[in-house]
């Protein structure tokens, strides 16, 4: 997905450019995925992807670390379950039906997009001291 309108700018450039490029990862995996490529050439893409994400995500959460807010603790939750949850998709790429493995990939990227509104943006929030 390509952010046209800046739906998904936090206004941190530092957070803007690593979301930048974990979308522009996916949307390449995506892609791939229509030309129908194989699993032998999506695998190590996606293990890539998820590395992406796993060091996005500890960034973020180094930048959170000393904000002492409530919903810190709630963000990490969700990075770890959405971590855990990619990689075991991943995982299963070459033991499932490809259109449901695409289905359920597809929903993951949702998913990442949703998180960066619903958790992304009141930690950036916090993290610039804007109201
Ligand atoms: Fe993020
Ligand atoms: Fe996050």
């Amino acid at each position: 997905m390509v952010d046209i309108k800046g739906l998904y700018k936090v206004g941190i450039d530092e957070i803007d450019a690593e979301h930048d490029a974990i979308s522009k990862a996916g949307y390449d995996i995506h892609m791939r995925l229509m030309r129908g490529e194989s699993s032998d050439v999506l695998l190590p893409l996606l293990r890539d992807y998820v590395g992406l994400i796993d060091r996005h995500f500890s960034n973020e959460e180094r930048l959170a670390e000393n904000l002492g807010k409530d919903h810190v603790k709630q963000h990490v939750c969700e990075h770890q379950r959405i971590l855990e949850d990619l990689a075991q998709h991943v995982e299963s790429l070459p033991d499932q039906e490809l259109s449901r493995w695409k289905h359920g990939f597809i929903a993951m990227l949702d998913g990442l997009y949703r998180h960066v509104v619903v958790y992304d943006r009141i930690l950036a929030r916090d993290i610039t001291g804007r109201t």
